[in-house]
């Protein structure tokens, strides 16, 4: 319950970055991570893992030997996380300098980007150059995966997001809506 009172507190002051009055839900959490086999990852990343939903599933579903890297903007959110969860890299940091990040840590690839940015609030130019990061940084065979709140992705920034996904995969599918998320949410799984 702390950790969802902190993402309010957080919305409350920066709704811009933050994009969502509550955490993702385990539904949407397994739209998400569903036939990405994390199994057979090496090098896993999360971009905007928040209070950490999403990223305890992801760990629930990672083999012991790969690397698990979850980049957060929000100081609060990275000090939180530090303190609950151990076997992830959390790095405080900014999607958008991705690669450069990754190098820093001896990094040029990795396998799975899984992402809960709230793409919808950002401007068409941070959506650009956070997915020319992700493409980048993911292997040939990589794959992104992203969510997208029901209802909100026919607006105009949403619907830019979903052409701009185009531009940098080849194949992009959406799940059906997680109706109990908190707002319902949908995934895309993308493969350049
Ligand atoms: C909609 S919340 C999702 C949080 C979490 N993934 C979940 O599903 O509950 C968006 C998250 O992205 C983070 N964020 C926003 N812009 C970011 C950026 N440029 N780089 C890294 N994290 C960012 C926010 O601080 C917040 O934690």
């Amino acid at each position: 319950m702390g950790s969802r009172i902190n993402f309010f507190k957080q919305y409350i002051s920066n709704p811009g970055s933050i994009g969502a009055v509550a955490p993702s839900g385990k539904i949407l959490a397994s739209l998400m991570l569903d036939g990405i086999s994390l199994d057979q990852a090496s090098t896993v990343v999360e971009l905007g893992p928040g209070t950490g939903v999403i990223t305890s599933e992801i760990q629930k579903r990672i083999s012991s030997k790969v690397r698990f890297m979850a980049i957060e903007k929000n100081p609060s959110f990275v000090n939180d996380l530090n303190q609950r969860l151990d076997q992830v890299e959390i790095i405080e940091g900014d999607a958008t300098h991705l690669t450069r990040l990754l190098e820093s840590r001896q990094l040029d690839q990795v396998d799975v980007v899984i992402s809960g940015l709230p793409w919808a609030a950002f401007d068409g130019s941070i959506q650009d150059s956070i997915l020319s990061e992700v493409a980048s940084a993911l292997a040939p065979e990589g794959r992104f995966v992203t969510f997208a709140y029901g209802g909100i992705h026919l607006f105009p920034k949403a619907r830019a997001f979903r052409q701009r996904l185009g531009k940098y995969f080849g194949k992009i599918e959406r799940t059906q809506l997680a109706w109990r998320n908190l707002p319902p949410a949908f995934a895309y799984h993308c493969n350049k």
